[in-house]
């Protein structure tokens, strides 16, 4: 690991941040019924060359907004059951896969999520998380321990949630819509406001790959609450989809013009 001197490991990624402008971003959202306001949004078109391997589901949006070329990643429908590939192995897959064809300088990933209340969270509140883990991946031997979570941090952005007033929290990342016990220690242990089903997994590539990555996510159901999680969050979907792509338009007008240090 390369000396920071006397700085902090977060100062010494600000400092060496290029001080050029964001230029390109890549926008990573698992539902298409979350992805198409933003790309009606912004007008992006679908790219039919694709920069994909052929035959996988994986979809590119593309358009310019302003000064930003914006690619929107909707990782498609699952080619046998016909159902968004949510998850976190498509995740990964397009987070890598896009890091590689369009070395964006930021990623963005965009999506529904529950939410604690124990921990403030209300149904239609959106959260830029401070920082990503895993909460289904249990490995009771010291230090591996640790890798199973896999916590990440993500960019740091602290002109951007008081410029947009957003709520903070930390986010807990699995591959089930319900809550098993286990899961639930370890949320708990993640101090989550809130769960999804891609955000530790898009954070561990851009990690990888070096590339900043932020996590806006809005929730359609609570966690601790009284009602199914499938049902509040199938009920919820549409409109807290709205109030998910208003937050992404205001953040990707906010990134316009700035450099990351800036954010
Ligand atoms: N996305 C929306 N609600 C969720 C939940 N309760 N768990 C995981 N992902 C979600």
């Amino acid at each position: 690991m390369a000396s920071h001197g006397n700085k902090s490991e977060e100062e010494a990624a600000i400092s060496e941040a290029p001080n050029t402008p964001i230029s390109t971003i890549v926008i990573i959202i698992a539902m298409q019924t979350e992805a198409l306001p933003v790309v009606n949004r912004f007008q992006l078109t679908e790219d039919l060359d694709s920069v994909f391997p052929k035959g996988v589901p994986w979809v590119r949006y593309r358009g310019v907004y302003k000064d930003l070329n914006i690619n929107l990643i909707w990782p498609g429908k699952d080619s046998t059951l016909g159902v968004d590939s949510v998850g976190t192995i498509s995740a990964s897959l397009v987070t890598y896969a896009s890091i590689q064809a369009l070395k964006p300088d930021l990623i963005i990933n965009a999506g529904t999520a529950g939410g604690f209340k124990a921990k403030g969270a209300v149904v239609g509140d959106v959260f830029l998380a401070a920082d990503c883990a895993f909460h289904d991946r249990r490995i009771p031997i010291p230090v591996f321990d640790m890798y199973g979570v896999g916590l990440r941090q993500a960019h740091s952005t602290p002109n951007l949630v008081k410029e947009l007033n957003l709520k903070v929290g930390k986010l807990s990342t699995g591959d089930s819509l319900d809550m098993s016990p286990h899961d639930e220690s370890s949320i708990t242990a993640n101090d989550a406001t809130v769960k999804d089903m891609e955000g530790a997994a898009v954070a561990y590539v851009a990690d990888l790959l070096k590339v900043p990555a932020i996590f806006v996510k809005a929730v359609t159901d609570i966690v601790d609450g009284e009602k199914p999680t499938a049902e509040e969050f199938l009920q919820n979907l549409a409109a807290v989809t709205a109030a998910l792509d208003n937050t992404v338009t205001q953040v990707i007008d906010f990134i316009n013009g700035k450099c990351l240090s800036e954010l």
